[in-house]
């Protein structure tokens, strides 16, 4: 399976760009267990031309989550030009443009899924950002802008004119945001209209599901985004049984507690100890998800911001379960791009 330069020997699985959750840490988690492309969340071309901290630190990456790709977003050319040449310097494998956020910020500013609405502008993007680097440029789109505006055939087709390598299609339209069922027929649909490979995208949370995606629409890879909060190893999971039709069984708490302190210590290397421990409160309750009173280790939680507090107070919760030793960094290993 051939994804611009990269080449995949099996159907490739892919972590899906996710705003404030596929930072370095967690992307670096999913590559361990699996992921054979991972993607930033999006950055804002604006905020990457006027050399917003928060928004260059988006892109640092780390040679062992490759391949990977950067995603921009924006609704100016000249914009979105300017910030793919700030993202070719930081030398992703692969350049994303999103045309798929449906939020207000986003799409109401005519950007992400708002460009469905306007693929004139969507095109001259396209090849604007296409002719400005030497990237392989791929996009993430949805079906179109509502149930009455489905354009996603016609967009795939513009968009492989203009050179897109790979297109990612999640299966809803902007309307539905997040609501009801992706549609994988549709995405199926685009898939026949293109020589392309497309990445199918939407609702995929178990190795079944992937499964089905591919056998309805035909698509060249599998992108999952929620399916992974707190189950990085779904990757590992849903490749093997696309390749050998075996279901591998879910770890037990001991092992996806180790994960948790891994992915724990791996933000703290990267943003510290106080931002960690406020960000990965979203990630706990993933992790220990259907563990008899996680309701109250949660909330303990919250009021800490140590590792060392947080080590215990978890390795404390999980003794009424029998787990004694677990196996996971005992202390922090040294700093890592601070302030990412
Ligand atoms: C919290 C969150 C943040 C997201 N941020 C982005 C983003 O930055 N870029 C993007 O293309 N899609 C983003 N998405 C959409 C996902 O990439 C994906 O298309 C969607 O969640 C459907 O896939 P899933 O059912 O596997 O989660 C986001 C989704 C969620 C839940």
């Amino acid at each position: 399976m051939q994804f611009a330069h990269l080449h995949f020997d099996h159907i490739p699985v892919v972590l899906a760009p996710m705003e404030d959750v596929t930072d370095l840490a967690f992307r670096l988690i999913c590559k361990r267990h699996g992921a054979d492309i991972v993607y930033t969340e999006f950055v804002s071309s604006e905020a990457l031309i006027r050399d917003i901290r928060g928004a260059i630190n988006k892109m640092r990456i780390l040679d062992e989550e490759r391949p990977i790709g950067i995603q921009i977003y924006g609704n100016k050319v000249e914009s979105m030009v300017q910030a793919a040449r700030i993202v070719e310097q930081a030398e992703p494998d692969l350049l994303d443009i999103n045309y798929g956020c449906p939020s207000k910020h986003v799409a109401g500013s005519g950007a992400g899924s708002g460009l469905l609405k306007t693929p004139e502008l969507m095109e001259a993007i396209t090849r604007g950002v296409i002719d400005a680097v030497n990237l392989p440029v791929t996009a993430k789109t949805r079906l179109g802008w509502c149930d009455g505006q489905i354009n996603i055939v016609e967009i795939a087709r513009m968009l492989e004119r203009c050179g897109i390598q790979v297109l990612t299609i999640h299966g809803r339209t902007r309307s539905q945001k997040f609501k009801g069922q992706a549609n994988w027929e549709l995405i199926g649909t685009a898939k026949q209209a293109v020589q392309i490979p497309i990445i199918g995208n939407g609702d995929v949370v178990s190795p079944e599901n992937a499964r089905t995606l591919l056998d309805v629409a035909g698509v060249d890879g599998v992108m999952i985004g929620r399916g992974a909060y707190g189950r990085p190893w779904i990757f590992k999971q849903t490749k093997h049984f696309l390749q050998h039709g075996e279901i591998l069984p879910d770890p037990e708490l001991a092992e996806r507690v180790e994960v948790l302190f891994e992915h724990l210590a791996l933000s703290i290397q990267f943003k510290g100890e106080r931002r960690s421990a406020l960000e990965m409160g979203k990630h706990y309750g993933n992790y220990l998800k259907g563990v008899r009173n996680v309701k109250h280790l949660k909330a303990a939680l919250r009021s800490l911001s140590s590792y060392d507090e947080i080590h215990s107070t978890i390795t404390r919760f999980i003794r009424q379960f029998g787990i004694e030793e677990i196996e996971a960094p005992p202390t922090l290993p040294e700093p890592l791009l601070q302030g990412v």
